[in-house]
């Protein structure tokens, strides 16, 4: 087993969706064991600090906007939501010249694609300037979510993506009428290629066996995704209008994740039914939460883990992104994706 906290670094991690934080507004996110405060200023752009006072530490989060400067509530030093950069301590007296310019907070690169916020964690800790890649963007996350439902799972990040790509426990963990059971299990076959960061399960026809994709009528075809650090997304096309499920896995600390599941759609009659699914949408993730917290009984052991077979291989991939990842960072190359086009057979 990899020993936690292990997070991916020098990459964008999904902050929340626009609608979370208003203008004039800072608000404390906790992600990969950092606290990071996140700010909009009156003009709607975001910022992000870390979100302790390089002081005496207390939380910025706590204090205020002035201009384009946080406020710490403490003894009221700001900073520049630029660049971190101390720019006033109002203790000083006037004889008193201390460089506080020297003085820095961390900062972090925020950007906003549609709904979606992201924040750059580097690996290194006074990294400023543009990040050399760019946050996952999405047509349909320019609308308002039809379905935002959000859980902290109570394991590492690495069960919570092994678990949300795992083909193989849908029959026992999601067992409803309207989904699967034990009696619609089948053998399936389905091609994967590599994608940015990630791999697919290309463009195909969803299982026949399906309920709820049956509801959708026409002749739906969905393609699933995954991108590092954890971001699954499932895009259901009919026609020309699409649904697409957007869910995150962001670490909060070594024993806890932030799961972020959000449907956009441009279907009339899934905005209609948005209230059904977003209670079919909470009724699978609170199933896959408490499946977490049997799992961490076992785990609380450490015992060893087995990967078996195609069922497993998303997760054999996942860790193997992660290697390469964090070895083409630390040895300043590109990034070459391990996973190669192959179809995986499984019965669910
Ligand atoms: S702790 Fe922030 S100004 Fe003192
Ligand atoms: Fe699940």
């Amino acid at each position: 087993m990899i020993p936690p906290p292990d997070f991916v670094f020098d990459i964008w991690y999904f902050a929340g969706l626009s609608s979370d934080i208003r203008a004039g507004q800072l608000i404390r996110h906790e992600i990969a064991g950092e606290p990071i405060m996140l700010g909009r200023h009156r003009d709607g752009t975001m910022f992000a600090l870390r979100d302790i006072c390089p002081h005496r530490a207390a939380p910025l989060s706590a204090g205020r906007i002035k201009a384009d400067t946080v406020e710490c509530p403490y003894h009221g030093w700001r900073f520049a939501t630029d660049d971190g950069r101390c720019v006033e301590i109002p203790a000083l007296c006037s004889d008193q010249d201390v460089d506080t310019e020297k003085i820095r907070v961390r900062h972090f690169p925020v950007q906003e694609n549609g709904q979606l916020i992201w924040v750059y964690i580097s690996s290194d800790k006074r990294f400023s300037g543009t990040p050399p890649i760019a946050p996952p963007e999405f047509v349909l996350a320019n609308r308002k979510p039809i379905v935002d439902d959000r859980l902290v799972l109570n394991c590492h990040v690495d069960h919570a993506v092994v678990g949300l790509m795992d083909p193989a426990h849908g029959p026992y963990v999601h067992r409803q009428w309207w989904w699967r059971s034990e009696k619609s299990i089948h053998e399936k076959a389905k091609a994967f290629e590599p994608r940015e960061r990630g791999f697919a399960m290309a463009r195909h026809s969803p299982s026949p066996n399906s309920f709820a994709y049956n509801l959708l009528g026409g002749k739906p075809i969905t393609e699933i995704t995954f991108q590092l650090p954890g971001v699954r997304t499932e895009n259901i096309e009919v026609d020309d209008k699409a649904l697409l499920s957007l869910t995150s896995a962001t670490p909060i600390n070594e024993n806890r994740t932030q799961i972020r599941q959000i449907f956009f759609t441009d279907m009339m009659l899934l905005r209609l039914l948005s209230p059904i699914l977003r209670m079919g949408a909470k009724r699978f993730l609170r199933q896959d939460a408490n499946m977490v917290d049997l799992q961490q009984m076992g785990l609380r052991h450490d015992p060893g883990l087995m990967l078996i077979d195609d069922a497993d291989t998303q997760a054999k991939w996942y860790y193997a992104l992660k290697q390469e990842w964090a070895r083409a960072q630390g040895e300043g190359r590109t990034f070459q994706n391990p996973v190669s086009a192959r179809t995986l057979s499984w019965r669910s």
